[in-house]
């Protein structure tokens, strides 16, 4: 596949098994990630590697967080008791995301004070990060899915990743092998988003 080929046809895959990359198909993602365009060098991106065990350490993590953002929503709302039935539901699916693929790679942001680069630019740059990690799996014959959701957004999900107060998770990347042949979806027309100044 070339590159015209891979950007034209890309599309991401929700239902991912195993293989996950092998060591040699990881570093290619990962180089691919270092390789992106980003401001005076900075590197302002993290990537958490998750597979195997670790996909049971962040589920454990899922489940923490959001055991303790039902309490405190509970607890703002003067006499509400907590709804157990919700609370069991809600972690039960959250327990189960992290095993949606055989490997998830979070990216961060690593943020860098600098005169020139503000925050936002390095918030794309990690951005930039997961979106050539997703092509480099894509092109290997792997499938992937960027997803965040609330737990993207949780204090308590980045304490227990580690990552430093104050810095943001981009996404995570869900990557496997397809369970069957993609469907392609068709190209979204350009028309509508595009003016021409000449
Ligand atoms: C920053 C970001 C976060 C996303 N989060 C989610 C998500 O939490 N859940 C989801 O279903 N899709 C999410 N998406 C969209 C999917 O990754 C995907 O692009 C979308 O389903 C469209 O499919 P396609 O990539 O095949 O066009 C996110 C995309 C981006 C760029």
């Amino acid at each position: 596949m070339n590159a015209i080929e891979l950007l034209l046809q890309r599309q991401s895959t929700p239902i991912l098994t195993e293989p996950a990359p092998n060591e040699a198909d990881l570093k290619t993602l990962l180089s691919a990630g270092m390789r992106v365009p980003d401001h005076a060098g900075l590197k302002p991106w993290y990537f958490h590697v998750i597979s195997g065990q670790g996909l049971q350490r962040l589920s454990d993590i899922f489940v923490e967080a959001t055991t303790l953002d039902m309490a405190n929503k509970t607890g703002l709302i003067e006499g509400a008791g907590i709804d157990e039935h919700a609370l069991n539901e809600k972690l039960a699916k959250v327990a189960k995301m992290p095993f949606r693929a055989p490997m998830v790679i979070v990216i961060s942001t690593r943020y860098v004070e600098h005169n020139k680069v503000p925050d936002q630019e390095q918030l794309v740059a990690a951005g930039c990060a997961a979106q050539a990690m997703q092509m480099a799996a894509f092109a290997l014959g792997y499938g992937a899915m960027w997803r965040t959701g609330e737990l993207a957004y949780n204090e308590s999900v980045k304490a227990g990743l580690e990552i430093e107060e104050g810095n943001e998770i981009a996404g995570f990347l869900y990557i496997g092998t397809p369970t069957k042949e993609p469907h392609i979806k068709p190209a979204k027309d350009y028309q509508g988003n595009v003016s021409y100044w000449q």
